[in-house]
């Protein structure tokens, strides 16, 4: 028994393990990252508050005492940062010659003498390099400082105000100090921030409403893998009815992309993403509808009552004359998406369990309809847009059950075919022509992205825009 629950837990282990999603950023990517980073890091510094400092110099005849404080940086510059890939580890750090321009107010006492003014400072070529691991950490990412360095090129200060000239003496003494208090603060100041950035990532759910009938399962299958050149993450990407969770009777498979170099980032769905959704769906009973004849518009030249469905099965006029009849829609196992090189095909096993209606309103069930149709069809992105356009594959119609006896069901699949091709798709086609816009995630959007359809997956190559700022720069 313990060897049966053994390979079970095996056997489900390695269902959850492949992932169906993947992101991969590119060193282009990540070129546009570290360029972020800058702005924040520069953001970041104008709105550091810097503590008092407080401290005595020695002048032989007594010890002047100093308070300096109000520190402000007024002006930041940096000449080049940059981010690379740490194979196997996470992604380095450098900042370089960065500088900044900080004032504030000085304040010495010695004896019964005070005085006080306000200073410049200047402080230039600041560097500092950090190494940041990343991980994952009970299938969230996670992110830790794994070193950190930095060094500051020099410093200037002048003084205005009060008896200033009586500081030029102590101003070596105060460089150095003022140095010093800077360097010691940098790299607890990056570990705070990386900290907090950590904090916020394991707070992150894993996993995200998607309607209110299914949730999408964001956990990370493994920890993400660092090339020289590339970050990939893998993603679990399971949908999960919220009303009857469980594992499909289908399991995801490996599927490896070839990343673009030239894009900043590269997306890929497998087939499991799409069909677990289906599945979920299907679990949440969502794929079923009850149609009536009066949902039929009037200018619709068939409708669900005995005399018309009498053509077809000539035994409903003698058993149930000029009757209405009603039909439960159903999708009888989950609808399977596939993909294979440009083409996705779309298999809809469904069934229809017709009744006729009586003038009191109960249903007399009468037969079930098994129809298994399949679809061909193909995706792209124009303009920001999915788009997709779909055609019939093949449609076929038989009896499941009947009871009212054997009926001939070829001229029904023949009116079938010619309703969906004539009524359904094309008003499929017409709403997959304008398609769906992509999804924007705190302002960031999707621009120059191509989609192709590969063996098992779809991937899309992309750059991303950061669409706030694109819009308040012009
Ligand atoms: C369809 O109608 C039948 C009979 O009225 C009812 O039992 C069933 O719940 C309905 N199903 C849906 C999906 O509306
Ligand atoms: C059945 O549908 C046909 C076609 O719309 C209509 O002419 C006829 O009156 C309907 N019969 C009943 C009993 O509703
Ligand atoms: C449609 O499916 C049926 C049953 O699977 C098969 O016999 C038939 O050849 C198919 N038709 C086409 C056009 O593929
Ligand atoms: C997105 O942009 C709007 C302004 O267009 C801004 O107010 C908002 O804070 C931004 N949201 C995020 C998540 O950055």
């Amino acid at each position: 028994m313990q060897l049966v629950i053994f390979f079970l837990m095996i056997l489900t282990h390695t269902y959850a393990d492949y992932p169906a999603l993947k992101a991969v950023l590119s060193e282009k990517g990540l070129r546009d990252v570290s360029q972020m980073m800058a702005v924040w890091i520069q953001n970041k510094l104008k709105s550091t508050e810097f503590p008092e400092v407080r401290g005595g110099v020695d002048i032989g005849i007594g010890t002047v005492n100093y308070v300096i404080s109000n520190m402000q940086v007024v002006q930041c510059s940096m000449s080049g940062q940059s981010m690379e890939f740490e194979q196997g580890t996470g992604v380095s750090v450098e900042v370089s010659q960065l500088s900044l321009a900080i004032t504030g107010s000085w304040a010495t006492q010695f004896g019964i003498i005070h005085d006080g003014g306000s200073f410049d400072l200047a402080v230039y070529n600041i560097n500092i390099n950090t190494l940041l691991g990343l991980g994952d950490e009970a299938g969230r990412l996670s992110i830790t400082t794994i070193s950190c360095s930095d060094d500051i090129g020099g410093v200037h200060i002048q003084f205005h105000g009060g008896a200033s000239f009586f500081f030029e003496p102590f101003v070596s003494t105060f460089q150095g100090k003022i140095s010093e208090m800077i360097h010691v603060r940098i790299c607890p100041a990056i570990q705070q921030a990386i900290s907090k950035l950590e904090m916020n990532l394991q707070k992150m759910p894993v996993s995200i409403p998607v309607n209110q009938y299914i949730y999408l399962s964001i956990l990370f299958t493994s920890s993400p893998a660092v090339t020289d050149r590339s970050i990939e993450l893998d993603i679990k990407g399971e949908f999960y009815s919220k009303s009857f969770p469980s594992e499909p009777p289908f399991s995801a498979s490996a599927f490896d992309i070839k990343y673009a170099e030239n894009y900043m980032l590269s997306l890929a769905a497998s087939e499991f993403f799409v069909n677990s959704a289906a599945y979920a769906y299907l679990s949440s009973e969502v794929l079923q509808i009850n149609i009536t004849d009066n949902m039929i518009p009037k200018s619709f030249p068939f409708h669900l009552n005995t005399s018309q469905f009498g053509v077809f099965i000539p035994q409903l006029r003698t058993l149930y004359p000029n009757m209405e009849m009603q039909v439960l829609l159903y999708a009888s196992k989950t609808p399977l998406f596939s993909f294979s090189s440009g083409v996705i095909d779309f298999q809809l096993p469904a069934a229809a369990k017709f009744s006729v209606v009586k003038p009191d309103g109960t249903l007399v069930p009468l037969f079930r309809l098994d129809v298994d149709s399949s679809f061909s069809g193909s995706a792209l992105i124009d303009n920001k847009h999915l788009t997709g356009v779909f055609k019939m594959k093949n449609l076929t119609l038989t009896v499941g059950s009947s009871e009212i006896g054997d009926f001939k069901t070829a001229m029904l699949e023949q009116m079938l075919v010619i309703a969906v091709n004539r009524f359904v798709l094309p008003k499929l086609n017409d709403y997959l022509k304008t398609g769906f816009l992509l999804p924007t995630l705190h302002n960031f959007s999707l621009i120059n992205s191509k989609l192709l359809i590969k063996n098992g997956f779809v991937v899309i190559f992309t750059d991303v825009e950061d669409s706030w700022a694109v819009s308040t720069k012009t």
